[in-house]
């Protein structure tokens, strides 16, 4: 049976449209509809190129899919909006069946995971009347505990604050996150106030949410992520607010140490409830809040944790994933483990040359690029690493990167100001060989999704200051031959040669633009960039005038 779950956009506030293929409860392929869009979330759309690609990955045609699966089960004849898309885009509707979008979710978290039973938590803006959902998990069956209200989110709470300081909210909530290191939790007390543990659950201060309050104005849930969202209140407590673009202050960095503070005590506090009340310490977390890195090692730290799973793609394209999941369990499949994110588009070389001659670029075929792009990481160049099949979810896990020599302090900078564009006080993160990470990083276990921060040891710190963020953690990838045996080798010649089995890695894209999915954006992105050397599988693209 094939089963394509989506998640898409039909407003606005959705964000994160994305496909997913299974069959028989295994996973063919997965990705990102802002991969194909190449706008970032791909907001307010359904996902058209994602499915292309699915059916192409599988060679089979729309009439060999039995279902299409979905959330947004609570939105008013969604499934025959649904049939309407498929019949138009596709010339064919396959059946529409429609779950709960934090059942999704979970069912994601919970999947991946592999544990036989599970807490799975759930922490989010909103979908589907709530904004997130604990479920006690035991081979299909999902019991739930809780729910959280909509007015209740954890979301909405780190939402506000990411716009109170001059972010934009569902984007930046990451950029709030980097400058809490900054900062010292001296706004606990306030922070208390605005966000606060309550039973199984948490209360936010109904007076900050403005569209609760002008309920006359905002006569349904429909505004804008440029909207102010949050009351004049947030101001009385913690002082002015800070205009896009304005200047940072130490005030508004312990604002953010703070609010990240309050969100990783709620949070932990939920989890600690949870599993007393399941008995059941794998927790599987999902939903947007569980991107924050920071939290997840709270969580972990958390001494009735046992194990801690967050899949790559916590955030609203997991729930493609997550309803594929379901209707496969619910049709008697045992569903796959997703132990690596490689489930996106690969390019055969014989497709990329085509291209390199078409535009005249330089470049050199390698039979193996790796220990040609050892010599270029060890002279300091920042390498584009361009290879196998996209990831699916934010993070790039060593096939659509850019990699850089992790003992060099200078060129972190150099990347954020030639190349991403973007603020200085943003982190860079390690992929490093899981059988050597105890090595360099405190409390680890295996982390192949840069979803969780670790400490850095002390020793070892000075190492790689690359990949060091202020705070003295990472957020790490660890890398295992099995799943990505190419970028397993580089880590290993990188060791060899350095006694460092870490690699900066970072999106291959341009700040603000979606990572590269196809050879054209990743040579796009390298001639608009400062980047020294580009991979595209076996081809090493240098730049004429300047690296020639
Ligand atoms: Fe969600």
């Amino acid at each position: 049976m094939y089963a394509i779950g989506i998640s898409s956009g039909l407003k606005h506030g959705h964000h994160d449209g994305a496909a997913a293929l299974m069959k028989d409860g295994q996973l063919i392929a997965a990705a990102e509809e802002e991969r194909f869009t190449l706008a970032k979330h791909a907001r307010a759309e359904l996902p058209r190129g994602a499915i292309r690609y699915l059916l192409k990955q599988a060679n089979i045609k729309i009439e060999d899919v039995s279902c299409i699966c979905s959330p947004l089960k609570t939105y008013t004849n969604y499934d025959r909006r649904l049939r309407d898309y498929f019949e138009f885009q596709f010339g064919h509707s396959p059946k529409i069946e429609l779950f709960d979008h934090h059942l999704c979710h979970a069912a994601s978290t919970y999947y991946g995971s592999g544990f036989p039973e599970a807490t799975v938590i759930c922490f989010d803006f909103s979908g589907d009347s709530s904004s997130g959902v604990i479920y006690h998990v035991k081979g299909n069956d999902f019991k739930k505990i809780s729910s959280f209200e909509r007015e209740n989110s954890l979301g909405l709470y780190y939402g506000m604050i990411t716009q109170y300081l001059g972010y934009q909210m569902t984007n930046d909530e990451y950029k709030v996150m980097g400058l809490s290191s900054y900062g010292k939790p001296l706004y606990l007390d306030e922070f208390a106030k605005v966000l606060r543990p309550d039973g199984l659950g948490f209360r936010l201060a109904p007076e900050l949410d403005k569209r609760r309050r002008d309920a006359e104005i905002y006569t349904s849930d429909f505004s804008t992520r440029q909207e102010r969202i949050f009351t004049e209140h947030l101001e009385k407590l913690l002082g002015p607010r800070r205009l896009a673009g304005g200047p940072l202050d130490d005030r508004l960095r312990d604002i953010a140490c703070s609010a990240q503070r309050q969100l990783e005590i709620v949070a932990t506090h939920v989890v600690r409830e949870a599993v007393k009340l399941t008995g059941c310490g794998d927790v599987c977390l999902a939903g947007g809040v569980a991107l924050n890195c920071r939290m997840n090692m709270e969580i972990a730290l958390e001494s009735s944790v046992k194990r801690l799973y967050v899949p790559p793609v916590p955030n609203d394209a997991g729930v493609a994933l997550g309803a594929a999941m379901l209707r496969s369990a619910e049709a008697g499949y045992s569903i796959s483990t997703l132990d690596h994110a490689y489930w996106g588009p690969e390019y055969d070389p014989s497709y990329i040359k085509p291209i390199l001659d078409r535009i005249g670029a330089k470049y050199e075929t390698l039979d193996d690029p790796v220990e040609r792009c050892l010599e270029d990481l060890l002279s300091e160049k920042t390498v584009g690493w361009f290879q196998g099949r996209m990831e699916f979810g934010p993070r790039a896990l060593g096939n659509r990167s850019i990699l850089a020599d992790p003992r060099s302090a200078k060129v972190k900078d150099r990347i954020n100001s030639t190349i991403k564009y973007r603020e200085e006080f943003r982190p860079f993160c390690p992929s490093v060989l899981l059988d050597r990470q105890e090595k360099f990083f405190e409390n680890t276990f295996e982390a192949p999704f840069m979803v969780v921060t670790f400490p850095v040891l002390p020793e070892t710190a000075e190492l790689v200051p690359g990949i060091v963020h202020v705070d003295n953690t990472a957020r790490i990838q660890s890398v295992r031959s099995e799943h990505n045996p190419l970028y397993a080798r580089l880590l290993e010649g990188f060791d060899r040669e350095t006694s460092v089995p870490v690699l900066l890695n970072t999106s291959l894209n341009i700040n603000e633009q979606p990572t590269v999915n196809a050879p054209l954006e990743a040579i796009h992105t390298y001639f608009c960039s400062g980047l020294d050397v580009l991979y595209l599988g076996p081809f090493r693209v240098t730049k004429p005038v300047a690296h020639g």
